[in-house]
């Protein structure tokens, strides 16, 4: 089979082919750039593998551009990269791996095309280019790629033991590649990640993660989850997910499956936005339900507190996970905590001072609230959904008129703990806190307006029963 390679990225390939061809170093485009051409999905990098010094070729390819770009490169590795605007080029010789059982190093050798393709992980990535004079444009095709491409099948060029065993991640790649691809596991390779999950352990928590963060940017992430279920995985690497599963009954009453409502509920999310640490919200919302879960004869199955219990959760997931510990982390944890707030809302005879509440707990996040609220209806009757969509969309009819109204979303209360402090000559402490406090509740709850003389007011009045004097 041919490939034309056209457009701005041709010129690029015909120039690596004549700095291969001057250092007769033959070389071809490979793995992910193929696959994804010939898939039709947006490429950003291209991997070029060459028989020969890829350091070399990358120098030599550079000198052909005006301007010359920059070669970075990594001896250790015999890796090379430049880029030019809209491509990042890889360089690398062909190899031949092998890694020791227990260790992620490998033994590096120089090898033949063959050598380096027999190492790959999927045969989806084995495909290569040619940039060669005699056969430009031809594709190599040794393990059925192209076949697997068409029947959108995730498979192993050798057999699937040796090529996990060579890089573990690879079990993790497969689903990635799955839930982004929206292919399909190849029952032998499966039965393999299901065999080897263990083995996942001697790979860095940051790579275990960059593959999750891939999962949770698929357009249905659920897949991928679902796929780390089956597999073993998730048991190994997220196993607090994993007690969401399961509905218990008694006396005939049981809950929903919280694993698969979870799912659902990120899904909901994916198809509303990319936002990756909305996603994580979403995936994150109901994690202590297992934690907070009691049966009672009068009430029957309840998670209460499960929101604050969840968000207090998020920061130890999260380090376990090698997320950011950062402003991204505490809005999911603010996501989990405020997530029911919202439903609480829908009830009757609702005041201003509830919508003010939360328009301040909220802040500049009430519309990723929304969304998580609406993506967490998750029921199966029609009509349910219409009236809870049509509740949520008179709160937020409330919020946009108590927001225009009050100015509560980045509010600050008209006193702050300077003027506190300076008022009565004290240092910081409790007292401040306490003042402070009662002031802004008094303003959410409509007991006084949202003035400085109000609050000023109030101050001096909340300061006395503290025993507290204004300085002359
Ligand atoms: N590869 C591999 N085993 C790995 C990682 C990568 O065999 N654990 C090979 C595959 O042939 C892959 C190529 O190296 O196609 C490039 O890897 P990478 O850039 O990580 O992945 P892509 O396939 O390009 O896909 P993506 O950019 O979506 O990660």
């Amino acid at each position: 089979m041919q490939i034309e390679l056209t457009g701005h990225e041709a010129l690029i390939f015909k120039k690596i082919a004549r700095a291969a061809e001057d250092l007769s170093m033959p070389c071809y485009l490979i793995g992910g750039f193929v696959r994804d051409k010939l898939l039709g999905r947006p490429t950003k990098d291209a991997d070029i593998v060459c028989i020969g010094d890829g350091i070399k070729l990358a120098h030599e390819v550079a000198e052909l551009f005006n301007p010359k770009p920059a070669v970075a490169y990594f001896k250790n590795f015999g890796t090379a990269q430049i880029k030019i605007p809209g491509l990042e080029i890889e360089f690398v010789g062909a190899r031949k791996e092998s890694y020791a059982p227990d260790s992620r190093k490998p033994a590096v050798e120089t090898g033949t095309l063959e050598d380096d393709l027999n190492r790959r992980d999927f045969t989806i990535n084995t495909l290569a280019i040619s940039l060669n004079k005699n056969d430009y444009g031809e594709v190599v095709d040794a393990f059925n790629g192209i076949q697997h491409l068409h029947e959108k099948i995730i498979k192993t060029p050798l057999e699937p033991v040796t090529t996990f065993s060579d890089d573990p991640l690879r079990m993790m790649r497969a689903i990635r590649f799955a839930t982004q691809l929206g292919f399909t596991i190849e029952t032998g390779t499966f039965n393999a990640i299901k065999k080897d999950a263990e083995r996942i352990k001697i790979i860095s928590q940051e790579r275990i993660t960059d593959e999750l963060n891939k999962i949770m940017l698929a357009e249905k992430p659920s897949v991928g989850w679902f796929l780390l279920r089956d597999s073993g995985l998730l048991q190994i690497i997220f196993p607090k997910l994993l007690e969401l599963q399961g509905a218990e009954y008694i006396d005939g009453i049981g809950h929903k499956d919280n694993f698969t409502h979870t799912l659902q509920v990120l899904d909901n999310m994916a198809a509303k936005t990319d936002d990756l640490w909305l996603r994580w919200a979403a995936l994150l919302h109901d994690i202590a339900k297992p934690a907070t879960k009691r049966f009672s004869k009068e009430e029957g199955w309840t998670f209460h507190g499960h929101e604050a219990v969840g968000a207090r959760m998020v920061p130890k997931i999260f380090a376990r996970l090698k997320l950011p510990q950062n402003e991204k982390m505490r809005l999911v944890q603010k996501l989990v905590a405020l997530h029911l707030r919202p439903i609480s809302l829908t009830k009757e005879n609702i005041t201003d001072s509830a919508i003010r509440r939360l328009l301040f707990d909220a802040g500049n996040d009430i519309d990723a609230l929304m969304m998580l609220c609406e993506a967490d209806i998750t029921s199966k009757n029609r009509i349910k959904v219409k009236r809870y969509l049509s509740n949520f969309e008179i709160v937020r009819k409330r919020l946009i008129e108590v927001e225009e109204k009050d100015k509560i979303r980045n509010w600050q209360p008209p006193i702050t703990g300077e003027i506190i402090m300076e008022t009565f000559g004290l240092p910081p402490g409790r007292q401040i806190g306490i003042i402070k406090d009662a002031i802004r509740e008094a303003i959410l709850d409509g007991e006084i307006p949202n003035d400085y003389e109000a609050a000023y007011n109030l101050m001096i009045e909340k300061a006395a029963v503290l025993n507290l004097k204004p300085l002359a």
